[in-house]
């Protein structure tokens, strides 16, 4: 076996993390800024591995195979299968790529971006290419396109760095870091809700009456920058009443769902300072603001309130 065959007989993974988004979803659509921060304790993993008759993609978690051919190119998997090899030159292989995944789908933790990072970066190795972090990410942006129609950038662009970001659509990325730690409970209602909708909502709302939304949305980017200052300046105090403020904003959007609001109230009862939906809304996940002190309450109080899961993450 020569190098090359050795190479090719090879089995590639690569993994990508889960992302929320702290503040600004559905305005930094328009333009507002946002905050959004990786959640590495869920991961989607790609796996490639010499296949014998085609190119196929498996999402061995929710039972999906698709064949990778031109019948089906506007299939996300598909999708960022071919826009991997053209952008490396890479021959068409025979290949079997397996997707396993802990992030929920349709949840606001950007499952879809995720899942095309991990495929991108295997696919690379398996060609024995490099991309680095911003091909990657302009790859996952087209994808985001089929998933979300008009995806402001803001999920691949925190999975694919794996860093915390301040974004605004169109502008260099900024990553930070918290002046001081501090600490989210993430509580899944179990409800799927594709981003797709929501996002395809607000702008039948926003083509209505356009003045009303820029409103929202011009509040909603203020919310984000004293956020921003309350992280820089450690002020962690601040930010639960500005998650509450954000979730009014995103219920005047109509993306909040019985089930959210449910999760919402049983956090703050047991003590969270703040919380709010993450993501597209409608369904999906919240997150509350939580301390040493009330975690264990916040935690037992969400899965009370019927969350199906619940993670809690430190950001840094
Ligand atoms: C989805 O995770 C976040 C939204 O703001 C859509 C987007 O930014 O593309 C709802």
């Amino acid at each position: 076996m020569n190098n090359d065959q050795w190479h090719m007989s090879k089995r590639f993974s690569a993994s990508a993390c889960g992302k929320i988004i702290l503040f600004g979803e559905h305005a930094v659509v328009y333009g507002r800024p946002a905050i959004a921060v990786p959640v590495t304790q869920v991961q989607a993993t790609a796996t490639v591995e010499p296949g014998e008759h085609g190119l196929f993609v498996h999402a061995a978690d929710i039972d999906r195979s698709v064949a990778v051919d031109s019948a089906n190119s506007n299939d996300p998997l598909v999708a960022i299968v071919n826009l991997t090899l053209a952008q490396l030159n890479c021959p068409r292989p025979d290949l079997e790529i397996t997707i396993r995944s802990t992030i929920p789908i349709a949840s606001g933790l950007g499952s879809g971006a995720a899942v095309s990072t991990a495929i991108a970066r295997a696919l690379a190795q398996w060609c024995g290419a490099r991309l680095d972090d911003a091909e990657v990410n302009a790859l996952v942006y087209e994808v985001e396109k089929l998933h979300h129609g008009t995806p402001s950038g803001i999920d691949n662009t925190v999975i694919v760095y794996q860093q915390p970001v301040y974004f605004t659509r169109g502008q260099a990325i900024q990553t930070f870091t918290a002046a001081r730690p501090f600490m989210v409970a993430i509580g899944n209602t179990g409800v799927a809700s594709s981003t797709r909708n929501t996002v395809g909502d607000v702008r039948k709302g926003w083509e209505i009456d356009r003045a009303r939304y820029e409103a929202w949305f011009d509040r909603i980017g203020a919310i984000v920058q004293r956020a921003r200052s309350a992280i820089e300046y450690g002020a962690i105090e601040r930010l639960g009443p500005l998650l509450d403020q954000n979730q009014v904003l995103l219920r005047d959007l109509d993306v909040s769902s019985v089930e959210l609001e449910r999760l919402i109230f049983a956090a703050r009862q047991a003590g969270a300072s703040g919380a709010k939906l993450v993501g597209g809304g409608r369904g999906g996940n919240v997150i509350a603001l939580v301390d040493d002190r009330n975690v264990e309450a916040v935690t037992t109080a969400l899965k009370d309130a019927g969350a199906v899961g619940v993670i809690v993450t430190e950001i840094q």
